[in-house]
């Protein structure tokens, strides 16, 4: 079976995480790693071992060979580096958030799908063995009847630690709070109508945010963000008869069950030896690659990856 050749594109924080589970892909062949910032490249490119190194992604791009590529750059400039390989129809898997904007991510979700290009979005909560299990649980009984959603934090403590540039404090229900507001399309399915209110209390900008969801199955949502006071995070979601509780770091789940005994799930062996979810997130996308296949559900594609940002723009008010 000839390797997949893959190209990573960002060698900072988050590729510390997705390169040990692409070399542990034994069908996997990192074929270059670029970063236009030489200090942060010469540091991970040694870590991993990894020979060809690169300062322009323009490189991967005249390549010819490339099966695959990820896009793992800093927030701002996800969705420039992109589109380029979306227009070759390069298999592209990249970091969320896609875009920060979700005209950004529509954009990008029309040229994937003008050129029948291989897209996926890293949310990999979606991926956690906890979560995947609890769903299944649900879904064994009369399916979701509601997701509730605590995605609370100290908001200030980002604006603090100066790293994210201002246009993405701003944005960090799109920068990161996706990852946690994501989960109630990933419990709840497809969105019908939102009720939400957002309030500013002790941030430049509204870090109070509570959001009423209808969705498409007649289910219900409930997306709780207080970020003006430490807080944590947790997902509850209801089947009748049912009540599934995560802990705040969802590494392990609880499910009571109405005159029954409750039953666990904790995290498996590749979410406690990885980063939670890299493992089967990573293998999966690599998998599509070689069947020449659309990313399915829980894996996140561009163009559902819109649906995503459409609820965080309905939920925030912001676009
Ligand atoms: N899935 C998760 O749990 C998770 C966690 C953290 C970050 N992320 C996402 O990963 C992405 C990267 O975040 P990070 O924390 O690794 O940031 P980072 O700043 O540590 O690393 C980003 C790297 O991209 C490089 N870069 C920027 N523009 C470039 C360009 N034009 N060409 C080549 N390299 C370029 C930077 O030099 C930097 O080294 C972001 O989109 C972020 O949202 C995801």
């Amino acid at each position: 079976m000839a390797a997949i050749r893959v190209g990573v594109i960002g060698a900072g924080n988050i590729a510390q995480f997705h390169l040990p589970v692409l070399k542990a892909l034994s069908d996997v062949e990192i074929i270059a790693l670029c970063d236009n910032d030489t200090a942060t490249l010469n540091a991970t490119s040694d870590r991993f071992q990894i020979a060809n190194c690169i300062t322009s992604y323009q490189e991967l791009l005249d390549d010819g060979t490339l099966d695959a590529v990820f896009v793992l750059v800093s927030v701002l400039n996800v969705a420039e580096i992109t589109e380029p390989f979306l227009k070759a129809s390069i298999p592209t898997f990249l970091e969320k958030p896609p875009g920060l904007y979700s005209t950004d991510t529509q954009r990008l979700a029309a040229i994937a799908a003008e050129n029948n290009c291989i897209s996926m979005v890293g949310l990999n909560r979606r991926f956690y063995s906890t979560l995947v299990k609890g769903r299944e649980w649900l879904m064994e009984g009369d399916g979701v009847s509601s997701v509730t959603v605590d995605a609370h934090e100290d908001i200030s403590r980002i604006w603090e630690a100066g790293k994210h540039p201002e246009a993405v404090v701003r944005r960090w229900s799109y920068a990161n709070g996706i990852h946690a507001l994501d989960l109630l399309r990933f419990f709840g399915g497809d969105v019908a109508h939102v009720h939400a209110i957002q309030k500013r209390y002790d941030n430049p900008m509204p870090d109070s945010y509570s959001a009423l969801i209808e969705f498409e199955n007649g289910a219900v949502g409930r997306a709780l963000m207080d970020w003006s006071a430490p807080g944590t995070h947790r997902v509850q979601a209801r089947a009748p008869g049912m009540t599934l509780t995560t802990d705040s770091s969802y590494r392990r789940v609880i499910l009571q069950r109405r005159g029954k005994e409750d039953i666990a799930a904790t995290f498996s062996e590749v979410d406690n030896l990885y980063k939670p979810g890299f493992y089967a997130q990573d293998e999966y996308f690599i998998s599509c690659v070689r069947q020449k296949k659309s990313p399915e559900f829980p894996a996140v594609t561009l163009g559902d990856s819109v649906k995503t940002m459409q609820l965080i723009d309905a939920i925030t008010g912001m676009d």
